[in-house]
C-alpha cells in the first residue's frame, strides 16, 4: 500500500528561527558595504578634482608672464606663514591629496574585485551602449593617470627629468619642457590630460549618484554639468602646453 503523501509544514518557531538567522549567514564578517566603498570614492574623488581645478587655474598664470608664475610658484610655500614653517601647508596639502589618492586606489580596487567575485565569468558579448566608453575605461584610465603622474612630479616638481629643472622657475621650466623641438613631450601630456578629461567626465557622473543627487528629472543636466567640466578642465590643462609649443607665450 502506497504510503501517504505529507506535506511538512514549519511550525511558527522554525519559521522565526530561519528568519533570524538569515541575516546572519548573508553578511560577511567585517566586510564594508559596497555603498560605503562608493562613498570613499566620491569624496576622494572630490578632493582631488578641487586640487586639480587650483593647479589648473594656477597653471594659467603662465599668460601673466614670468614673474607673475614664478611668484605664484614661491606663494604656494609660503601658505600661512610665519604661523606654519616654509612650505609647511604645502606638505599639509600634499598629505591629504596622498590620502585621498589612497583611498581612491584603495576603495576601486576593492569595488573590482568584488565586480569580478559577484560575475566570475566573463560576459561573451559585450554590449556596446553609446557613452559608456569612459565608464569601461575607468580602470586602465585610473592607471594611466597613475603613472603619468609620477613621470610628471619628476618632470616639474623635482626637476629631475626636465632640460632646465631649476627649483622655483616655474615658467623656464615649462618653456624647456615644452619647447617646440620636444613636440613628443607635449604630445605626451596632451594624451594623458584627455586621459584625465575623460576620467574626471565618467567619476563626477557616478559619484553624484551615489552622492544620490541624480534622479530621472536631474540625470541629463548632471550629464551635462560633468561634461562640462571635464571639458574646462581639460581645456584649461591643454592650452598652457600648447601655447609653449607653439610660441604663444
Ligand atoms: C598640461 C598640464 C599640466 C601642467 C602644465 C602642469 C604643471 C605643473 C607644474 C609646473 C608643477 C610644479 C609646481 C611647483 O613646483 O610649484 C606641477 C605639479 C604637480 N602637478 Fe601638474 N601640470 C599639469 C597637469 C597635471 C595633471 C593632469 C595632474 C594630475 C592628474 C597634475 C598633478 C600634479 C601634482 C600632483 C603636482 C605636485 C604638486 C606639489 O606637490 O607641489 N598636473 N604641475
Amino acid at each position: 500500500m502506497p504510503s501517504p503523501v505529507v506535506h511538512w509544514i514549519p511550525v511558527r518557531s522554525q519559521v522565526q528561527e530561519r528568519r533570524s538567522a538569515a541575516p546572519v549567514v548573508a553578511a560577511e564578517p567585517r566586510r564594508l558595504p559596497s555603498v560605503v566603498l562608493k562613498f570613499v570614492m566620491a569624496v576622494s574623488g572630490a578632493a582631488m578634482l578641487l586640487f586639480l581645478l587650483g593647479h589648473m587655474l594656477g597653471n594659467l598664470k603662465i599668460f601673466l608672464g614670468a614673474e607673475a608664475l614664478n611668484a605664484y610658484g614661491a606663494w604656494l610655500r609660503t601658505l600661512l606663514e610665519p604661523a606654519v614653517p616654509y612650505e609647511g601647508t604645502l606638505w599639509l596639502l600634499r598629505l591629504g591629496l596622498v590620502a585621498a589618492v589612497l583611498a581612491h586606489i584603495w576603495s576601486a580596487v576593492l569595488l573590482t574585485l568584488r565586480a569580478r567575485r559577484a560575475r566570475p565569468v566573463r560576459y561573451a558579448v559585450r554590449n556596446k551602449v553609446p557613452g559608456s566608453y569612459a565608464a569601461r575605461t575607468m580602470r586602465w584610465g585610473g592607471v594611466i593617470i597613475a603613472l603619468f603622474v609620477v613621470y610628471h612630479l619628476l618632470d616639474l616638481t623635482t626637476g629631475t627629468l626636465n632640460p632646465h629643472g631649476q627649483h622655483l622657475q616655474v615658467y623656464q621650466n615649462l618653456e624647456a619642457d615644452f619647447a617646440p623641438g620636444r613636440w613628443y613631450v607635449t604630445v605626451f601630456y596632451v594624451l594623458a590630460v584627455v586621459a584625465v578629461g575623460f576620467h574626471v567626465r565618467h567619476g563626477l557622473w557616478s559619484a553624484l549618484q551615489t552622492l544620490g543627487w541624480s534622479n530621472a528629472a536631474r540625470q541629463r543636466s548632471l550629464k551635462r554639468v560633468s561634461t562640462g567640466f571635464a571639458a574646462v578642465l581639460t581645456a584649461g590643462f591643454l592650452v598652457v602646453p600648447l601655447a609653449v609649443t607653439f610660441g604663444l607665450v
